[in-house]
């Protein structure tokens, strides 16, 4: 049997963390040897999630302390700024990393000043980043050694969309994704709007238009797609569920939904996690919460109407954590599903 490859994780107390604890516990060819937190470094994990114990246990060390650990591989799960800063020393010495923050998503790093509204501390080492949507750029992925990991929202608006944007962005006209997710997309550090009270039975808009940190992000990759620049609509809803996004995008178009579906499936025919469904079988949360899938639908585009693209995934999974894994297993020439079909 080969040597399993060397884990850190950064950021272990996340949900997206608790993910990848979760994915990589059971991953035959990868090895979790620390997990940090700030907050509860010298605690258990399984003081944090009880319900890891079983799985995967370790004492949580600081991120200070993390810096002198000899690992393959590092994922961090930290907020976008620290996430740079705390990946840098380990980039200096050559370990290779998958961050799951924005930090290293823009090619343009004023792009990502403006948006996130911070200096980004290693504009030298973006041209290096490769954008982590396998789908598109696996053979870049393959020799990453800093990888982007996709935002949420971001991979469930790229996915049915870029297929169209590569061989007929002539024929579309504009874009709105209207998309909505589970409240865990947040994440676990607390807020008043995500409080059970203000969420529960309840249903709400946010960032709406051409705010969200989420748009810059999906109209880099589609302006690289089209070949040229593109702009969208894009109106995230935060849905009283706690996992999960699914995003209704509106296409103005002159080509037909059976031919933008004929496109799409033809470019995703050999892709394992994404399943083309019929517009009679719409994706919905429960297609894929839990699993690295993401199902899209084309109906709509009748009379002068817009064609509609409905896309489901989990914002832990394919939308974060299992994407971060897929990545992982491309970059070490592993089989793409391994650990991941479920
Ligand atoms: N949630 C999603 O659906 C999702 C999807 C895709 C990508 N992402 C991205 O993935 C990253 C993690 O997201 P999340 O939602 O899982 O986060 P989260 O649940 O809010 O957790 C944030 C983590 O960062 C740590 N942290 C916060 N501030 C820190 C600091 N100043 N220094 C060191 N550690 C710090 C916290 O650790 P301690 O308090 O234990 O120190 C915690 O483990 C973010 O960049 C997010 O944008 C999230």
């Amino acid at each position: 049997m080969t040597k399993k490859i060397t884990i850190g994780i950064l950021g272990g107390t996340s949900y997206t963390g608790i993910e990848l604890i979760r994915l990589l516990a059971c991953h035959e060819k990868a090895e979790i040897c620390f997990v940090s937190s700030r907050s509860s470094a010298g605690e258990r994990l399984s003081g944090v999630f009880p319900e890891i114990k079983s799985l995967f246990d370790t004492v949580l060390i600081s991120p200070d302390e993390s810096k002198t650990k000899p690992v393959d591989c590092v994922f961090s799960c930290l907020p976008h700024a620290v996430s740079a800063e705390l990946c840098m020393p380990f980039i200096n010495k050559g370990v290779r990393v998958i961050d799951l923050s924005a930090d290293f998503r823009f090619k343009n790093p004023a792009v990502y000043e403006t948006w996130y509204k911070h200096k980004h501390p290693a504009v030298h080492l973006l041209p290096d980043a490769v954008y982590g949507l396998p789908e598109h750029y696996r053979k870049q992925i393959a020799g990453a050694k800093i990888l982007a990991n996709p935002g949420c929202y971001v991979t469930s608006v790229l996915l049915p969309l870029i297929p169209l944007f590569k061989t007929m962005s002539s024929r579309i006209e504009w874009v709105i994704a209207d998309s909505k997710s589970g409240v865990s997309g947040a994440g676990r550090t607390l807020r008043l709007d995500t409080h059970f009270c203000e969420t529960n039975e309840n249903f709400s808009a946010y960032s709406i238009g051409h705010v969200h940190r989420h748009t810059p992000e999906m109209e880099q990759e589609l302006s690289f797609a089209a070949g040229r620049p593109v702009t969208l609509t894009f109106s995230p809803h935060l849905l009283p569920v706690n996992r999960g996004i699914l995003s209704t995008i509106y296409i103005k178009t002159s080509i037909s939904a059976q031919e933008c579906a004929g496109i799409v499936s033809a470019a995703y025919a050999r892709e394992p996690f994404i399943r083309l469904r019929d517009e009679k079988d719409l994706p919905n949360l429960h297609m894929v919460v839990f699993t690295n899938y993401c199902d899209i639908a084309f109906t709509g585009g009748d009379n002068g109407h817009p064609v509609i693209a409905v896309a489901a995934l989990d914002n832990l999974i394919k939308g974060a954590s299992g994407q971060a894994v897929q990545n992982m297993n491309i970059m070490y020439g592993f089989p793409e599903t391994t650990g991941l079909l479920r």
